[in-house]
């Protein structure tokens, strides 16, 4: 019988893959058969990653790139297509968080999380997506958020709220117009999973107790729990599934 989650043969991109969930992801497809390109700024947290990923007999690139700038990002791009001559399915999962209320945030900030969550994914998908179109295939994966669906009493996220919620009308709207180049663009919304990004915000504060009273499976996401959505958006398990969000909340959205 075929595997619908087979990934041999195919080149995946991750962006934001030198620490939490872009690490992950980044396994989750090489240990289907995917080879990888990974990408963040932090050159020097991706090398491990590589030799990781490489030891297990997949080819890896590791490229320093700041989706929030153009000319980053279309190096990285051609650097990728260079090495693996094709770009299979492409990992939108760089992003940035702060904690702050319209009234109190700075413009600097709001930019710096917009910039980073939103036309990161946009810089990224316009010089991966021509490749995509001419080989009429290509799985866009987005991380947003349930924070771009819903809003949080006890923590002002305004920024990260703005930037998700766009990331959902993105991955429509590309979704939407892209199924007829063969391109099935979709996305994975998390509620909480300890990364860098939360391990000294949420998982330290009153808000753990909360999610956890509050969730219905009573417990944050853990290790790996995102990787089953990955592994089925970006093989073709998916073909004929696009423009969607999937919540891997623990029903946190559903309450
Ligand atoms: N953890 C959660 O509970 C949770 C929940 C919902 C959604 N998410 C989303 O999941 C994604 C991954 O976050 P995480 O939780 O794994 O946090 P993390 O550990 O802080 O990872 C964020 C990644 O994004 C990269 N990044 C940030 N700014 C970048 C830029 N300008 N250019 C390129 N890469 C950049 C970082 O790498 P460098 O610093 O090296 O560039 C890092 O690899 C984010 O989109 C986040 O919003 C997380």
């Amino acid at each position: 019988m075929n595997n619908l989650f087979d990934l041999t043969g195919k080149v995946a991109v991750i962006t934001g893959a030198s620490s939490g969930i872009g690490v992950q992801f980044a396994k989750a497809l090489a240990d289907q058969g995917a080879d990888i390109a990974i990408l963040a700024r932090r050159y020097d947290k991706l090398e491990p990653l590589c030799k990781e990923i490489e030891s297990t007999g997949r080819k890896v690139l590791a490229v320093r790139c700041d989706v929030t700038k153009e000319e980053d990002v279309k190096l990285a791009v051609k650097s990728i297509i260079d090495k693996f001559g094709k770009i299979d399915i492409l990992m939108n999962n760089a992003g940035v968080t702060s904690i702050g209320s319209v009234d109190t945030l700075e413009e600097t900030e709001w930019d710096r999380i917009i910039d980073t969550n939103l036309k990161g994914v946009f810089l990224m998908s316009k010089h991966v997506v021509p490749h995509m179109k001419e080989q009429k295939y290509g799985k866009i994966i987005n991380t947003a958020s349930v924070c771009g669906l819903i809003g949080s009493k006890a923590i002002p996220l305004h920024a990260y709220n703005a930037s998700k919620g766009a990331v959902i009308a993105l991955t429509k709207g590309m979704g939407t117009s892209l199924a007829q180049y063969g391109i099935t663009v979709n996305a994975i919304a998390p509620s909480l999973f300890e990364s860098e990004m939360t391990e000294k915000s949420l998982f330290q504060s009153d808000y753990l107790k909360s999610y956890n009273m509050l969730c219905p499976a009573g417990r944050p996401g853990m290790t790996g729990e995102l990787n089953g959505a990955a592994i089925y958006f970006a093989s073709d398990a998916s073909s004929y599934t696009t423009a969607q969000i999937l919540f891997v909340d623990g029903g946190w959205t559903s309450v």
